[in-house]
């Protein structure tokens, strides 16, 4: 087995680009070279960043993009996105400009409760355990105190412990689940630690109370993890204008006004009824929500399975936006749980997501939670509005022009050239390069 090796964490980063390289490329010196290209030049930086895995053998470049014009409460913010989609961004961008003119977004945080289990086993009454469920919680919280003192000193800290019993669907399996206030940070360690500690005195309760039968202090625990579904860590944002102040909504597809905005709620209600529509729709939210959640230096996977979880709440997958008419007044609103911190973790350590959020005025996590849910609304608006008025390809491909072009190699002239052409034209990779190809061969 000459491609597999033991170690391999333990060799020097030269080492591991060398075996990689020579194992697994064609052209090693080449596969090297393309490796060591993207490290950086400033060797305190490279380690920070090499500190963030195990086994980093280069840096994975993505563009950091800007969003202006976003007005949110009366606030306005420059929002940071990373991501590779081509008209993401310009979406974004586009779905701010239009709602700057008519009000701008509004958001507001419901709830920042952080959740987190103790799964286990035992073999007793469900009866007895919850009879004795009051002291074993007294137990646990002061069993703790020593872990939330920072927290509770910021305001934070250990909320509630709940006792469940499954055991009608798991023979013997109950659950304790808390809840917590984590402040700015997202506070996965934090929580988890006092999980484990949970873990541990559980058992030493159960082992010990003397009210228990020496046949009740068989205890297991099987796991102790936070729960990435925080229902109650829940931020909506919307938009509102007259329904008349959507005119330019139609204006490209020819429709009248009013035909576009039923034509907008009629896309939305069909991703609350339909879950193949409804995945979609909710990609595209999360197009937005993504990019700033990884500018900023958040656990974007957190952040998607706790969205798809929320979306499936009522027992089917739906839109986590909806939109309707009352009144003559549109009404376009998207509601996410969205557990996110600004302190802590990568926030601190990356240095872009630093700037991220310096631009962003140094938010708190709540004021984040609002600025993301925006962006992810923005970029829904942004989506549906295409699909119902000049369809989504006409943007889109513009934008991948510029992908095709650098990936065919095009000089500066030939990209200039090839964008004057393709305003008129429609834009796929073989007629990009046809297009070049004649353009070559006239010169
Ligand atoms: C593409 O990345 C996202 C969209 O498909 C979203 C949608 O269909 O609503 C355009």
């Amino acid at each position: 087995m000459a491609k597999t090796i033991s170690g391999f964490s333990k060799l020097s980063k030269r080492q591991k680009i060398e075996w990689l390289a020579n194992n697994f490329f064609e052209d090693a010196t080449a596969a090297e070279s393309a490796l060591i290209a993207w490290h950086r030049r400033d060797e305190q930086q490279q380690k920070i960043i090499d500190g963030f895995t195990e086994n980093a053998v280069s840096n994975f470049t993505l563009p950091f993009s800007v969003a202006p014009n976003f007005v949110i409460n009366g606030q306005e913010y420059a929002v940071p996105m990373v991501i590779e989609e081509s008209s993401v961004v310009a979406a974004a961008s586009s779905a701010a400009k239009f709602w700057l003119d008519r009000g701008g977004f509004r958001a507001e945080v419901s709830g920042t409760v952080k959740l987190g289990q103790v799964h286990f086993r035992w073999a007793g009454s469900p009866g007895r355990l919850y009879a004795l469920f009051p002291d074993l919680k007294t137990h646990l919280l002061a069993s703790c105190d020593d872990l939330t003192a920072n927290m509770r000193q910021r305001g934070g800290g250990l909320l509630d412990i709940e006792l469940l019993d499954f055991t009608h669907l798991e023979p013997e399996y109950f659950q304790l689940r808390a809840s917590f206030e984590t402040c700015d940070s997202m506070g996965a360690n934090f929580i988890n630690s006092v999980l484990e500690r949970f873990g541990d005195q559980l058992e030493f309760f159960i082992e010990t109370a003397p009210v228990l039968a020496d046949h009740e202090r068989d205890v297991e625990v099987i796991m102790c993890i936070l729960s990435n579904f925080t229902p109650n860590c829940l931020v909506r944002a919307w938009v509102e204008c007259p329904e008349n102040e959507l005119e330019d909504l139609a204006r490209d597809a020819g429709l009248p006004g009013r035909s576009a905005v039923d034509r907008f709620c009629t896309a939305v209600r069909i991703a609350e009824i339909d879950p193949y529509r409804a995945t979609t729709h909710n990609k595209g939210i999360f197009n937005g929500i993504d990019a700033v959640i990884l500018a900023t230096g958040n656990d974007f996977r957190a952040v998607e399975a706790c969205g798809h979880t929320y979306a499936c709440r009522s027992g089917q997958y739906r839109s986590l936006s909806r939109a309707w008419v009352e009144n003559g007044i549109f009404r376009f609103e998207l509601e996410i749980p969205l557990p996110i911190g600004t302190v802590g973790g990568l926030t601190a350590l990356h240095p872009l997501a630093k700037q991220a959020l310096e631009m962003l005025g140094n938010p708190s996590a709540r004021e984040l939670m609002m600025i993301v849910a925006t962006v992810g609304l923005a970029q829904n608006f942004a989506a549906v509005r295409s699909l119902v008025t000049t369809g989504i390809q006409q943007g889109h491909m513009k934008m991948h022009l510029t992908n095709i072009l650098n990936y065919l190699g095009a000089s500066e002239k030939e990209t200039v050239a090839a964008q004057a052409h393709f305003c008129r034209e429609t834009v796929s990779f073989s007629a990009v390069r046809t297009f070049l190809e004649g353009a070559r061969t006239r010169e």
